[in-house]
């Protein structure tokens, strides 16, 4: 049985309710990037909110980490990883969560414990060193010899640099052939760690201040990749049943063994898989220069670069047997991946397409320079990055293959610049018109009437305003619909919208009585909230609605529509966030 149902059936088994695994991009936590821990989407509940589900909790969660980026090509690290966990909220504490921990090691796994070893906190100032579980583990047979007391560095765990926290016990399997040593020595790295059992019963905040919780809880993860390499015996988790399909499509692709390809073989495979998955991900990630969608941009970028130096002709289509393989070994537990198995086709083809284009000139270009030079001048950085696609992190690694060095100052304020620059730019395109600043905001007044109005014809008559929030930068528009819009309806919104642009529609306004306003089938969300006089605002015979405006005058005024992202907004709400940009002549 997969590690993955063994550990749920026993959580399960203990009372504990299987919760399911969150998506990868946050839905109410923008201090990050993605989930990078189990516990990350249940921080309100160690909080103290109560849980739906109960005390008892366990799951399975997707996360990506980014902090190992520059370690993966080795045999053990990776970008995205899948977290083992089960809670306590304010339920049991220690001694229970260690006698789970230890029954499921020995008895489901069958770990012998000689090749257990356990590090504990041993406390500071304020909180007293960790004697219950090293008690706890004892009593289960655990020698004195093989626990070892540690520091904050080690064993303190907090989400970050603040939030809900405490010492925590960690657990590691002894991953060699050599004899075991009868003392515990956490510095010897035939010790792995494998589970990480938090007691989280204080919360920090972001001066250091620690208080108590409300509840004591606890918060375990352990590495599922990690554990299977232990089970299976190898010390190169690409050569585990994880990786045996994917390394295989990847074997073929590139007609080469795994020997002697190493390095690239893993970045392929592992940036591919974290990139199948954030794209699967319900806030419909695309690849981008900001955020989550540069990461993906630079994960697909980077296996690109490392398929050419496989020897892999980058303009096959040799991506979409890869992404398959992925979404074929991982949809049991990740439905989201057959789903949206188009768009992560897609994403990974367009972006593709789009760098192949330019690798081998940029690449030429990194040639050229390192003929005379042994620097990169921000200049070149920009231009490779600007006109070639290539993320600074793609130059910075080219360049230390070739014993060069980036200026990357040169480079961030190249990049400054360049933003300031289309800054203004985009402002002086939008001058003259209607009144000064708002101008911009006028338009997108009026493209949310068009983008309502398409939506109902798209998604259907159902559709209604139920947010809406304009910046200088962008509309966001919220709307009831039960399922995250396709690619198709996406585009169909977009070319209805600009359809109508192109139409050159009057906009006209009339001031009505409210009852008039709503016998005319004028339509308007908050109807108590506007005075007995209100202004109906009416683009041809595509809108009609009570707004306060202020709208353009011809639709032909808004520009170009273009929406950047839809996304979950609450159950059963979706978000759009658009732009208009300036017409291009
Ligand atoms: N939250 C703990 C960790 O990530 C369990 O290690």
């Amino acid at each position: 049985m997969n590690l993955k149902d063994l550990y749920i059936n026993y959580f399960v088994s203990k009372g504990h309710k299987q919760i399911p695994s969150a998506p990868l991009v946050p839905e109410n936590d923008p201090s990050v990037l993605f989930n990078t821990a189990g516990m990350q989407p249940l921080i309100p509940y160690l909080m103290g909110e109560p849980h739906p589900y109960g005390k008892r909790l366990c799951d399975y969660q997707k996360c990506v980490r980014l902090t190992d980026l520059d370690s993966v090509g080795d045999k053990t690290h990776h970008t995205f990883f899948e977290m083992l966990g089960n809670w306590s909220l304010g339920d049991y504490f220690k001694k229970e969560s260690i006698a789970y921990s230890f029954e499921f090691l020995t008895s489901v796994l069958n770990i012998p414990i000689e090749r257990l070893a356990i590090t504990v906190y041993e406390g500071d100032d304020k909180i007293p060193r960790d004697e219950v579980s090293a008690d706890a583990w004892k009593s289960h047979g655990i020698k004195e010899e093989r626990i070892a007391y540690l520091g904050r560095e080690d064993n303190f765990w907090i989400p970050g640099d603040s939030g809900p926290c405490g010492g925590d016990t960690e657990i590691f399997y002894w991953r060699s052939d050599d004899e075991i040593p009868e003392r515990f020595d956490p510095e010897d790295d035939r010790w792995v760690e494998i589970w990480n059992n938090v007691f989280m019963e204080y919360h920090q905040d972001k001066d250091g201040n620690i208080t108590e919780l409300t509840q004591k809880n606890v918060d375990t993860g352990m590495g599922y990749e990690r554990v299977v390499a232990v089970l299976e015996g190898v010390d190169d988790n690409y050569l585990t049943s994880v990786w045996k399909r994917p390394l295989k499509t990847l074997m073929e692709i590139a007609g080469k063994p795994y020997e002697g390809n190493e390095t690239s073989m893993r970045i392929v495979l592992d940036h591919i898989r974290t990139s199948v998955f954030i794209a699967a991900d319900p806030a419909g990630i695309k690849p981008s220069n900001t955020d989550q969608g540069y990461i993906l941009r630079r994960l697909i970028r980077r296996a690109i670069r490392h398929a050419m130096k496989l020897g892999i002709d980058t303009r096959s289509d040799f991506t979409t047997p890869l992404a398959l393989t992925f979404i074929e070994e991982y949809k049991k537990y990740y439905k989201e991946l057959e789903d949206n198995k188009e768009v992560i086709l897609e994403v990974l083809k367009g972006e593709k397409e789009k760098f192949a284009k330019t690798l081998e000139k940029g690449l030429k270009i990194f040639e050229k320079v390192a003929q005379s030079s042994n620097k990169i001048d921000g200049e070149t950085a920009f231009h490779l990055y600007d006109t070639y696609g290539f993320p600074i992190e793609l130059t910075k690694e080219e360049a230390t293959l070739r014993n060069m060095e980036v200026d990357e100052e040169g480079f961030n304020e190249k990049f400054k610049e360049h933003q300031e620059k289309s800054r203004t730019a985009s402002k002086g395109k939008f001058k003259g018109g209607l009144s000064g600043n708002s101008e911009i905001e006028t338009k997108y007044h009026t493209a949310t009437h068009l983008l309502n109005a398409a939506l109902k014809k798209v998604i259907g008559p159902s559709v209604h305003q139920l947010g809406s929030n304009i910046t200088e930068e962008r509309l966001r528009f919220d709307f009831p619909c039960d399922h995250k819009l396709t690619e198709e309806e996406k585009k169909q919104v977009e070319e209805l919208v600009n359809k109508w642009i192109e139409e050159e529609i009057p906009v006209t306004h009339e001031t009505m009585s409210k009852e008039s306003a709503i016998e005319s089938g004028a339509e308007c969300m908050f109807i108590e909230r506007y005075p007995d006089l209100v202004t109906v605002y009416t683009i041809g015979d595509i809108s009609k609605e009570l707004c306060g405006g202020p709208h353009v005058q011809n639709t032909k005024e808004i520009g170009h529509f273009k929406i950047k992202k839809e996304e979950s907004s609450s159950a059963g709400v979706r978000r759009i966030k658009a732009v208009i940009e300036p017409k291009e002549n």
